[in-house]
């Protein structure tokens, strides 16, 4: 969570970094603030509660900053609520030290009363402001040193971006559990926390380890170790397309990776079928560890984790070795029963999320093996992995995730199949079956995603209700919870999901005369067992959206609405169903006239805990 981007160059600093910071709001939009150096004007801080465009129309885009280096900052609230002072860059007692921060330093509060003790005032609620004032504290005139004495003291994770007015032509950075890239130019330099910040200006880029430090200047970057030896970096090209970071036209990001789902699923899938075979070239499993696998655990963080339920029933059917799911945050403080014989899969977008990130170092520590499907290349999950399996779905910039998600399903299908196979629970039709329903997959999303208007329509309808209820059995329960999340984290409506058969142990008490239930009857074998539970609600007043595959048109005659989506085979059929329910939330919310990219409280990176 919370951006961060710096500059150091020729060119005026300010309009570099505000376009840069544009690029991050995803990681947390509630303040913004620069600080940049200029020869005559000095250190020039400048900050702004709210969305990144109140400190660009403060400073007409940067046009009254002057200053050639410096660094920016969106932010994310952790310690102390969004206002002008909390934001970053936060600045030491004297004013020497300026600091942007992305991360949590869970000691500032023993540091902060050390530093009181001594005499130093600090102004805002922030832990970051520790580390501007502990770095003035320490310095002596070398900011390397000083920096080296800071870090040794923080507790907690970072990615910081450091200007000093002794040193007005550097720029230092550093990172720990936080991501933090270093674009490099010519005569001019850049950090940021993501690659889509610096994308415009260069596309060479080193991604830094934890606590490697970075000093740039304009024409020179060097990356040294805590002991102040030099590090040799590989440089990384980043040959994506500009635009997969712009909105090209579109309203919302959202609707942009909505529609760009089935080149998604092809870049995702294609590659890894030759001749008729899933080749999973990324992975190094042999077939006597996966017969020595006992259990799957499965751990992620919000959809997808969701992910990671659909994991458990495709995994589970296909494989017959037990398979678990569990978020993250969960997993990482029950000292769970995980060793060598179980294989954890870990599902990201981001690879930086940092309850998955801890879970994955706790399996690691008790032997399992690690495979990780993640969709940022180099980030700390894929890094940290035995084996990562990328989804190609390119970048991802609206909160609300949905490319990542449908390509995190299909790369789970071709893990289940593979797994099934090289355990020999496969016969040469189902695996064939199989290989089709892959590779059909993309062209159905797109015929999927041809029924937007009545979804539209419908949404036009319910974009006023108070309550929504997903039901579901098996797979389309997992659905249930991401149709139901994806909807109340864009469009604010109260909404939960339900194991159909579930809702009549309680919460069937909340259905009253209109409540919508949307009831998910994809699986040809539950279908009567669903519409059951549709009657159940149905008799209770509920007003139910029906979905299900394009021959169950004997939905019609329980269901108040229905929505129909191509028919795959039953493990793949959610992401055919995600299509409607993606969209739901989006023109819901849309209606609802939502910041549909960047929902409130929300962030897309979530790196602290
Ligand atoms: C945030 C995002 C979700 C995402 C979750 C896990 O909450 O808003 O869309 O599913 O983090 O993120 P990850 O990057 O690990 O997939």
């Amino acid at each position: 969570m919370c951006g961060i981007v710096g500059y150091v160059g020729f060119d005026p600093a300010t309009p570099i970094l505000l376009k840069g910071l544009e690029k991050l709001e995803y990681r947390g939009y509630d303040s913004a603030g620069v600080a940049v150096y200029d020869e005559k004007d000095g250190l020039r801080i400048e900050k702004a509660k709210g969305k990144l465009r109140v400190l660009c129309e403060k400073l007409h885009d940067g046009k009254d900053v002057n200053g050639t280096i410096g660094i920016g900052h969106t932010r994310w609230a952790t310690h102390g609520a969004p206002s002008d002072i909390n934001s970053h860059p936060q600045v030491s007692d004297h004013g020497k030290f300026a600091v942007v921060h992305n991360g949590i330093i869970e000691n500032y509060l023993t540091l902060k009363e050390f530093l009181l003790g001594k005499g130093i005032t600090f102004v805002s609620e922030t832990d970051t402001e520790v580390i501007a004032q502990l770095l003035e504290y320490y310095y002596e005139g070398n900011i390397f040193s000083a920096l080296v004495k800071v870090l040794q003291k923080l507790e907690g994770s970072y990615a910081l971006g450091v200007i000093c007015t002794d040193a007005p032509n550097e720029l230092y950075a550093v990172r720990k559990d936080s991501p933090l890239i270093v674009g490099l130019g010519k005569g001019e330099n850049f950090i940021a926390s993501d690659v889509p910040a610096i994308l415009s200006k260069t596309r060479d880029i080193y991604r830094l380890k934890d606590q490697e430090i970075v000093k740039l200047t304009r024409n020179q970057v060097e990356v040294l170790n805590m002991d102040g030896a030099r590090i040799e970096k590989e440089k990384v090209h980043i040959d994506w397309d500009v635009n997969a970071a712009e909105k090209g036209g579109y309203e919302h990001f959202m609707f942009k990776e909505i529609m760009e789902q089935p080149k998604a699923l092809r870049d995702t899938i294609s590659p890894r079928l030759r001749d008729g075979r899933i080749v999973l070239d990324d992975i190094t499993l042999t077939r006597e560890q996966v017969e020595k696998i006992r259990r799957i655990c499965v751990v992620a963080c919000g959809s997808a984790y969701h992910v990671g339920m659909v994991a458990k029933y495709t995994l589970e059917k296909l494989t017959r070795i037990p398979v678990e799911a569990e978020v993250a945050s969960e997993l990482r403080y029950r000292d769970p029963i995980i060793d060598k014989s179980t294989l954890v899969i870990v599902v990201s977008q981001s690879g930086e999320t940092a309850d998955t990130l801890a879970a994955l170092r706790e399996a690691k520590k008790r032997g399992a093996r690690v495979l990780s499907i993640v969709n940022v290349v180099g980030s700390s999950i894929a890094n940290e992995s035995d084996d990562v399996i990328y989804t190609w779905a390119g970048p991802e910039i609206a909160v609300a995730t949905t490319k990542a998600y449908s390509t995190q399903l299909a790369v789970v299908y071709m893990i289940a199949i593979y797994l099934a196979d090289l355990l020999g629970k496969l016969s040469p039709e189902e695996y064939e079956n199989y290989i089709q329903c892959l590779q059909k997959l993309p062209e159905q999303v797109e015929d999927a995603l041809k029924d937007k208007e009545s979804i539209q329509y419908f949404a036009s309808k319910y974009f006023n209700a108070k309550d929504i209820f997903f039901i579901g059995r098996n797979l389309d329960y997992a659905l249930s919870m991401e149709g139901s999340l994806k909807l109340k984290e864009i469009s604010y409506i109260h909404s939960e999901a339900y194991a159909a058969g579930e809702l009549k142990h309680g919460t069937i008490s909340l259905i009253e005369n209109g409540t919508l239930v949307v009831a998910l009857a994809t699986i040809d074998s539950l279908f009567e067992k669903i519409m059951s539970n549709v009657k159940e609600v149905k008799a209770r007043g509920a007003y139910v959206l029906g979905v299900t595959t394009r021959e169950h048109t004997a939905i019609q005659s329980e269901a108040d609405y229905a929505f129909y989506v191509p028919k795959t085979c039953e493990m793949m059929q959610p992401s055919l169903a995600v299509i409607p329910l993606q969209l739901f939330a989006y023109y819901v919310a849309a209606m609802k006239g939502c910041d549909i990219d960047k929902p409130r409280n929300l962030a897309k990176s979530v790196t602290v805990e």
